[in-house]
């Protein structure tokens, strides 16, 4: 398992090219599944989710195809052998869930893994199930597995999701652009992944309105062709490297950056001392004075503040001037982080849902661990501001989400290097 080790300190200067969006990548890799048709998703980020995506659409007989060192995704479903999503692939990676849409919706019969937890929680499907239930599918769970049917193809609906959820959106989209007649989703997620879902979807043929507000209506069709799409910027990848100057003092600027797509993020930044600029090129970040201010900070969907930005944000303010609170309300267990970032000195006291982070000076480098893929990157921030050396194990969790962390941020001055353990 490889560590990163850095020696932390200096300010940061210089650009960092921001990705496509693994959480677009992950719902629209799918979406192939949907059409025979060839379907070509440009600006693909490199990163090993989706190569555990890869792997599932090829279980199942899809074809995927890695161009330009990846960044170029070829997928064809004309030749699906197989409707069942196993457990060794979905446990990996819980996105595996939504190939379970897409196979209801074209071939009327799916079997997929639930599933399971994560480290930052229970995770579970149900809002998933019952929209798809809604749109006529017989579900039944079996030996840890949905095993779907839609006799006679999925008919349109109208249905409420009782709480937010951004996969349960996107896997009831997908199945209502072949189902029969209108479908209604209300109190939909409004994430920019879903606007992007839809955009592809509808490059495809599909006919959905409303995407990224809280009602989608989808009129189904008979059905969808091929589409070549681009990949949306990821937001949480440019969230993150907006706190690198803002940590570390100095100036960076994210290449691609839009600051549509971390609105609510961009005010407390703002509201900590940092300034966001837009420049042609995407957002500058640079610290307005010697020490950010304490902020408090509380996670909601799009377009509030991301739960994705927690954790990076909670590295930030243990250097803060003040106390700051953080309500996570979207995940049951979403602070691993804290423990870790206490043995760099920081001061936090958790409390459920709520974390007070009483600012220090400066934290100190230690030996941590990656616990889940946001948390792992909290830690680099950390220690890119800390005195000394921090080594940060299992970075795995890093490299789910973030490709070529060290080339990025040693590009802009920071000491930084992978090292196999
Ligand atoms: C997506 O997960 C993202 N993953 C997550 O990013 C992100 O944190 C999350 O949305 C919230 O923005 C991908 O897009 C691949 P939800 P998802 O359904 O769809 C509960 C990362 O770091 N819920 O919006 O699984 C759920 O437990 C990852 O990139 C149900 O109760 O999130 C949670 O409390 C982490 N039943 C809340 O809803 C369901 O059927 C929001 O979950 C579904 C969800």
């Amino acid at each position: 398992m490889d560590s990163i080790v850095i020696r932390g300190g200096a300010p940061l200067s210089g650009s960092i090219p921001i990705a496509g969006a693994k959480n677009a990548c992950l719902t629209l890799m799918p979406a192939t599944l949907l059409t025979d048709g060839p379907l070509t998703l440009t600006n693909a980020p490199r990163l090993s989710d989706i190569g555990t995506m890869t792997t599932l659409l090829q279980s199942l007989g899809a074809e995927v195809s890695a161009l330009q060192g990846g960044k170029v995704l070829a997928l064809s479903s004309h030749e699906i052998s197989s409707m069942r999503a196993d457990y060794d692939i979905v446990r990996k990676m819980r996105a595996s869930i939504l190939v379970l849409g897409p196979l209801l919706a074209r071939y009327g019969h799916a079997e997929v893994s639930l599933p399971g937890g994560c480290a930052i929680g229970a995770r579970p499907v149900d809002l998933h199930l019952r929209g798809l239930e809604a749109l006529g599918a017989e579900l039944e769970l079996r030996d840890g597995y949905v095993h779907a049917k839609a006799p006679g193809g999925l008919k349109g609906a109208e249905f409420e999701f009782p709480l937010v959820s951004v996969g349960a959106t996107e896997n009831v989209l997908m199945a209502a652009t072949l189902a029969r007649g209108t479908t209604v989703l209300r109190n939909a997620a409004r994430e920019p992944e879903i606007a992007d879902l839809a955009s592809c979807l509808n490059a495809m043929g599909a006919q959905i309105e409303g995407a990224g507000t809280d009602t989608i209506t989808v009129q189904g069709v008979e059905s969808l062709g091929g589409a070549t799409h681009p990949v949306v910027v990821d937001r949480i990848e440019l969230g993150t490297y907006m706190l690198a100057p803002a940590i570390t003092g100095g100036e960076v600027e994210c290449l691609g950056g839009r600051l549509d797509l971390v609105g609510a993020f961009a005010e407390r930044l703002d509201a900590a001392g940092i300034g966001v600029e837009t420049t042609e090129r995407g957002l500058k970040v640079s610290r307005r004075n010697g020490r950010v201010s304490a902020v408090d900070v509380t996670t909601e969907p799009f377009p509030g503040f991301p739960t994705d930005l927690q954790a990076q944000m909670m590295a930030l303010l243990c250097t803060a001037e003040g106390v700051s609170t953080l309500e996570e309300t979207i995940f049951e267990n979403r602070f691993m982080h804290a423990p870790e970032l206490m043995r760099m000195g920081a001061r936090i006291d958790v409390h459920g849902g709520t974390a007070r982070v009483t600012g220090v000076e400066r934290l100190k480098g230690a030996p941590v661990m990656a616990t889940d893929l946001r948390a792992s990157v909290s830690l680099i921030l950390a220690a890119l501001a800390a005195e000394g050396e921090t080594v940060v194990r299992r970075v795995y969790h890093l490299d789910r989400g973030y490709e070529s962390v060290e080339q990025k941020l040693g590009a802009v001055g920071a000491t930084i290097e992978r090292v196999a353990e």
